[in-house]
This record gives structure tokens, sequence and C-alpha cells, in this order.
């Protein structure tokens, strides 16, 4: 039988690994090593069970409940978040207890009904709400559009813990659930990677909540999210960290994102790279089509400029640079700098293009000059990209 894991005096995980998962929502984020929908488990006068996890998991979530429970019966569940990974087996466990009061925000309840067609008794919570379940109160704060209308945190005062859903969630699948067992290094690499691929669009919704929770004054030591490991070792390393991502701190940092066919825009790519990494940028480059869209997400957060190539197809740039730019649009990044470069044969429009989206998506353009390449780039011009990469380093040092 399956066991939960105590992680506070009566509050137990009683969630599931996905060691198999490959692509987080979707094919939006590819991700490498499984992840784990976490459920948490309240064991007071009243028993209440925060979040379930995706309906295929359902029976070992409960199995992990029984082996704290037994046939004892859950009072409350609590719907931090109405996306499918944490409420799918919402209805199977309705079923299996039909007289536990469900809560979530206002918000939740409305997306629950038009999921799954299916009416229950919610109290609908908001920010300084308060359920009693005998010695611990629970206090919901509302965390709207981090990542969906619907988020909110759940707080015990008693025992210093923030059942946070989705923020500071990671993909760390392991029976090591706590942080100390993996490093701050790595746990906030992880949680870098989900707020670039999952909260990016939403920093300011984050900044503003992150200074609503300082504001409430709330005395925590221990976050427990719907996804990855529980912080306990490293908050005040998160805390910063969601900080900087939340207002798009950067380092001197750069990241070339290509596609080329003959090689031709991936020289001035190269000729680019090198003008700057010699001038003390970190660069990153990346052709499109051959890396996970995850990697580059992960990079942008904290990078200074972003530039973007393509060549020239039917007077079209590649479709793996329109799919990027389309995302980086919805990005909604922040004091970033940009430039469109590209190689063409008989129309030279793609780079225009590019710097148009570059600029849709939020992005000063580093050059007024269309910076493009004819065929193939001579020895000459690929010096003068390099000249290029070098004064843009400059100007990145200098933001
Ligand atoms: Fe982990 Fe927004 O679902």
């Amino acid at each position: 039988m399956k066991q939960a894991i105590q992680i506070k005096e009566n509050m137990y995980w009683v969630g599931v690994h996905d060691f198999n998962c490959r692509h987080f929502h979707g094919d939006l984020f590819p991700i490498a090593e499984g992840t784990t929908y976490n459920s948490y488990l309240i064991v007071d006068e009243q028993v209440t069970l925060i979040d379930t996890v995706e309906e295929e998991f359902y029976d070992t979530m409960m199995e992990r409940i029984r082996s704290v429970i037994g046939e004892r019966t859950i009072d409350n569940v609590i719907v931090q978040h109405a996306e499918p990974d944490h409420s799918g087996g919402f209805l199977k466990f309705m079923k299996d207890y039909p007289n536990a009061r469900p809560y979530a925000s206002n918000a939740g309840v409305g997306i629950m009904l038009k999921q799954y067609f299916k009416s229950y008794d919610f109290q609908r919570v908001k920010t300084g709400d308060t359920l009693s379940t005998g010695r611990y109160t629970l206090t919901f704060v509302e965390m709207p559009m981090i990542h969906w209308p619907d988020n909110m945190l759940t707080y015990v005062a008693e025992q210093k813990i923030a059942f946070s859903n989705d923020a500071f969630g990671q993909h760390i699948a392991s029976y090591d659930i706590f942080d100390d067992a993996h490093g701050a290094a790595k746990c906030i690499d992880r949680a870098k990677d989900y707020y670039a691929n999952i909260v990016m669009p939403y920093g300011m919704q984050v900044a503003n909540k992150l200074k609503q929770i300082r504001d409430m004054n709330l005395d925590i030591d221990m976050i427990a999210p719907a996804h990855g490991i529980i912080w306990r070792s490293y908050l005040p390393e998160l805390f910063q960290a969601y900080e900087d991502f939340a207002t798009f701190k950067a380092v001197d940092k750069a990241v070339i994102v290509y596609e080329s066919v003959w090689k031709h825009t991936q020289m001035m790519a190269e000729a680019l790279a090198e003008g700057m990494g010699r001038n003390g940028i970190c660069v990153k480059i990346f052709k499109c089509s051959m890396t996970s869209p995850a990697i580059i997400q992960k990079e942008l957060l904290d990078a200074k400029a972003v530039l973007v190539g393509s060549g020239n197809y039917n007077n079209a740039m590649a479709g793996s640079i329109a799919a990027f730019l389309e995302k980086l649009i919805t990005c909604k990044v922040k004091n970033k700098k940009g430039l469109g470069f590209g190689s063409y044969g008989w129309a030279n429009l793609v780079t225009k293009e590019i710097n148009a989206r570059l600029e849709k998506a939020g992005i000063t353009l580093l050059n007024d000059e269309v910076v493009s390449q004819n065929y193939t780039p001579s020895e000459a011009d690929l010096d003068a990209l390099m000249e290029l990469g070098k004064q843009i380093a400059e100007e990145i040092k200098a933001m």
C-alpha cells in the first residue's frame, strides 16, 4: 500500500508521481524527468484535503489518504485551482465523500462547472476568508492569474505553512519531497524553469501578490506547492528568486534564436555571438527547430537582449521562428532589447517582419538598420557583424 508522507504535525503529502510526464500542459512545456501532483491532507477535528490530482492517479492518492485516516471521512476539500492536474480527481472524490464541503474561489467555482458540467455546493472564498477545522484555522489568499483566474493559496498560521498550488512549483519528481535533499541551486533552477514556462506572462500579478503577502505578515516556514518538492530550507532564496523573476531582473546576457537552411543565417548568428561573447556578454545561441522551447524560455527570463534570425522562405520567416515570436508576444517581457537578422535570396522581407514582431512583444530594437545578408556572408560581412555584436555588447552592459 502506498503511504502518505508527514510534512508537519497532522499534515501529510498525499500526492502522486507522474514519472512518465514529458509534456506538461500539452506540448507547451517539455520536461525531462516527470513531475508530481501534490495533494495534502490536514487531520484535525475535521479532515481537509487540499487539491486532488489528475484523474488517472486518483486511486494512488486515495491509497495514501487511507494510509493516514483509514475509513474516517473527509469533511472539506479545497479546490485551489481548477486546472485538471489538480481537479481531475474531484468528481471521483465527491462520489466517495458526498458529504465533503468543497471550497474554491469565485472564479474557481465557475471554471469547475464549465469543465465538469456538474454543480456542487461550493463555499466561495476570497482573500482573508477562513475555515476553522478545530485546532487549525485555514486562511485563503486569492492568487488570480498565477497563472489562471482561480488560483488560490491556503495558509495555516498555527503550523506556519502555505499551500501555494502552482506558485513556487517546479518539476522535481522524487521520493525526497523536501528541498534540502536536492540543494538550493537545483531547486531554484527548476523553479526558474517552471516560472519561465508557466507563469512568465503574469510577472506583474506575481510582484503585486508577493507584496500583498509581505504586507499580510504571514509567518511562513514551509511552502507546499502543487508540483515538485516542498520548500522548508531555501525560502529566502525562493522569495528572492521570485522577486527577480517577477521584475525580469536581468544579467549581461543575450539569447540568439535562429533558423537556417544553408547556414547563411547561422553564420550571421555566430558572428554576432562572437562579437558579443568576446566583449563580456554571456551568449546563449539556439537553432530554434532543434531546441526544446522550454530551454529557450528559461534563458530568456534573465537575458537583457534577444536576437532573432531567419532566412526568407518564399517571403516568409521559418515556421519555428514564427511560432517562437508568437509565444514571445504573449510573454509580456519587460526591459529587454532585441534585433532581427537573416539572409535572403531575392526578396528581403523577413528581417523587417521579425523586428516588427519583436516590437509587438514590447522589445526595444537595438539597431535602426535592417541586419540582413544577400546569400552567403563574406569574411568582410562577418567581420562587420562581429563589430555589430561588439556594439550590442556595450549597449547591453549599459542597460
Ligand atoms: Fe498545475 Fe495550473 O496547473
